[in-house]
């Protein structure tokens, strides 16, 4: 890959990070309501993406107060630092370039940690939460979000191919994940859920809540721009693993120029379902 292939994929992820901040921005702000670090709270946000909650948590902890934003991946740690600049929060959010696959980052005494959705990538699942508990000072506490429902953007019958088509492309993308967590190095199973992974991690209390993102047809333009774009990447994911008929259903719906093209529906919308766990370290 040349330099400019890379750049020009960066800023396509950023873009996508960016609209999926801008769509789960209330969602998020009711998962910080229900969290409510106090003033002053060191708080980490693991696998920080482009900031969103970074800056949402930098806001929340106030002056007195500090984010560190982990990320294995610069160009989105300097992604979190921009957000935060241009949310006039920069003095308290500090970036940590930290591969997570090697262990977890060198941090504690930290009052909250923010981990969403990435403790899914790495090899070791529980070892990982392991860390992260022992990063939290006596009373810390850990959140973490995993798990909830596939997001559904489109009718049950979209009139091309089967119906069904978005259900099958969900379960091609279950198959897909499996296959990548049994390709990673060194991967442990963890048969048991979230919750069960907390407490083992030596986490009290530990209570789950799950968190709707609902849009409603109409979409507006960012909300279209996010439906389509994130239906074109789990088909992009999967293409060699639907059924030819539903690939070539998709191949129709992804085409702008096509009659039966996604962006051309009126009838898109969001629905999917977060859940957070929390537990405490005592
Ligand atoms: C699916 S994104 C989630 C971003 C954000 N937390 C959110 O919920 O929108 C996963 C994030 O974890 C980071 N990540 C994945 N594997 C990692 C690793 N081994 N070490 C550090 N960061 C990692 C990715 O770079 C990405 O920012």
């Amino acid at each position: 890959m040349t330099d400019i292939t890379r750049d020009v994929e960066w800023a396509r992820v950023l873009a996508d990070l960016e609209r999926s901040a801008a769509i789960s921005r209330a969602v998020d702000e009711k998962v910080l309501a229900w969290l409510a670090p106090s003033a002053g709270s060191r708080v980490a946000d693991i696998g920080c993406g482009a900031g969103g909650m970074s800056v949402l948590l930098a806001d929340a902890v106030g002056p007195d107060g500090h984010v560190i934003a982990v990320d294995g991946e610069s160009v989105l740690l300097n992604a979190t630092i921009e957000r935060a600049r241009r949310a006039g929060l920069v003095d308290r959010v500090r970036p940590l370039e930290h591969d997570l696959s090697a262990g977890p980052p060198p941090l504690e005494g930290l009052d909250l940690v923010w981990a969403a959705h990435v403790v899914h990538h790495l090899p070791d699942q529980q070892a990982a939460l392991n860390g992260l508990a022992a990063a939290l000072d006596s009373t810390g506490r850990l959140a973490l979000a995993e798990g909830g429902l596939a997001s559904s953007c489109l009718p049950w019958d979209v009139g091309v191919g089967e119906p069904g088509l978005e259900d099958r492309l969900n379960a091609a993308v279950e198959a897909w994940f499996a296959a990548m967590r049994s390709d990673l190095p060194d991967v442990r199973r963890m048969p048991y859920g979230w919750a069960a992974a907390m407490a083992l991690a030596g986490l009290t209390g530990v209570e789950s809540r799950t968190f709707l993102l609902e849009l409603s047809t109409p979409l507006d333009p960012t909300a279209r721009a996010h439906a389509i774009q994130a239906l074109a990447t789990r088909v992009e994911r999967v293409h060699n693993r639907l059924p030819p008929a539903d690939s070539a259903a998709w191949n129709r719906m992804l085409d702008p120029d096509d009659e039966m093209a996604i962006a051309r529906r009126d009838d898109l919308h969001v629905l999917a379902a977060h859940t957070v766990h929390v537990g405490t370290r005592v």
